[in-house]
């Protein structure tokens, strides 16, 4: 079943907000500035790149497949440029960009191949890519998503392509320097309404029964006390060479 961003954009805006462990990361190691210029790809609401064009003041560019998105994206910033497109296709000149990034997206883009080659031809040279997805560890040890609804966890493996096949096709598309990393966000959660709406995709993939088991699971747990969490992305850096 495919996730219609089209569908879920109220939700989405409405709850997901930036992990601060990627955005602390996204900012670190890019440092960027006023002359720098950024794309994220598949940007939805624009959550990450809104943020990283506030801190840098720089051009910014945010591409996502899906219009109800960008009209989330668009009521928030109007300093970055929010276009239709996709991963697998990038409309941008050759060597013109400082960095390309993804948050989340990586699962939804079926040639990965053609994409990071395309983003290695539109980054300058010293320019880097990242993408922050999920590992397979971390969907096992996610919570509350995989502790309360352990279905997802099946359906996630199966869509969530392995990193070790990620850094192959970065390697084999020309990417140099790859390094990873895996950022935790620790936080007590109170209210359960993004789960009631399925702010997560993996709640659409699983059956209504196993939904609804966690949803039940969780307000009872919520009856006690505030349910512990943590928020885990993976993140896979690499560099564009400078050929000399
Ligand atoms: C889970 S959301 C992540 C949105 C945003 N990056 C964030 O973290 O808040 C996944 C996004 O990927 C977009 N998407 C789906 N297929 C894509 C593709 N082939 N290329 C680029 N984006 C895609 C969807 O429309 C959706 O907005």
């Amino acid at each position: 079943m495919r996730i219609e961003y089209d569908q879920i954009a109220e939700e989405y805006a409405r709850h997901r907000r930036v992990h601060p462990g990627v955005l602390q990361d996204l900012l670190a190691a890019t440092r960027p500035q006023a002359d720098f210029s950024l794309l994220e790809v598949g940007c939805g609401t624009g959550n990450y790149i809104i943020a990283l064009q506030q801190a840098a003041g720089c051009a910014a560019w945010g591409i996502d497949p899906s219009a109800q998105m960008l009209d989330r994206a668009r009521q928030r910033s109007s300093s970055v440029r929010f276009q239709l497109g996709q991963a697998e296709k990038l409309d941008f000149p050759t060597a013109s960009l400082d960095l390309v990034f993804s948050v989340d997206v990586i699962h939804h883009v079926g040639d990965r191949l053609a994409y990071f080659k395309d983003a290695l031809r539109a980054l300058r040279p010293g320019g880097r890519l990242c993408t922050v997805t999920d590992s397979a560890e971390i969907i096992r040890k996610r919570r509350p998503l995989t502790a309360y609804f352990p279905e997802s966890a099946e359906v996630e493996l199966k869509r969530y392509p392995p990193v070790e096949e990620l850094k192959r096709l970065m390697s084999e598309s020309g990417f140099s320097g790859l390094q990873e990393k895996e950022v935790a966000f620790p936080y007590s959660l109170s209210d359960i309404q993004a789960y009631r709406d399925k702010a997560f995709s993996s709640l659409h993939l699983i059956a209504p029964e196993a939904f609804s088991r966690g949803i039940q699971r969780m307000e009872e747990d919520l009856r006690q006390a505030p349910i512990p969490c943590v928020s885990y992305y993976y993140l896979l850096w690499g560099v564009k060479p400078i050929e000399g």
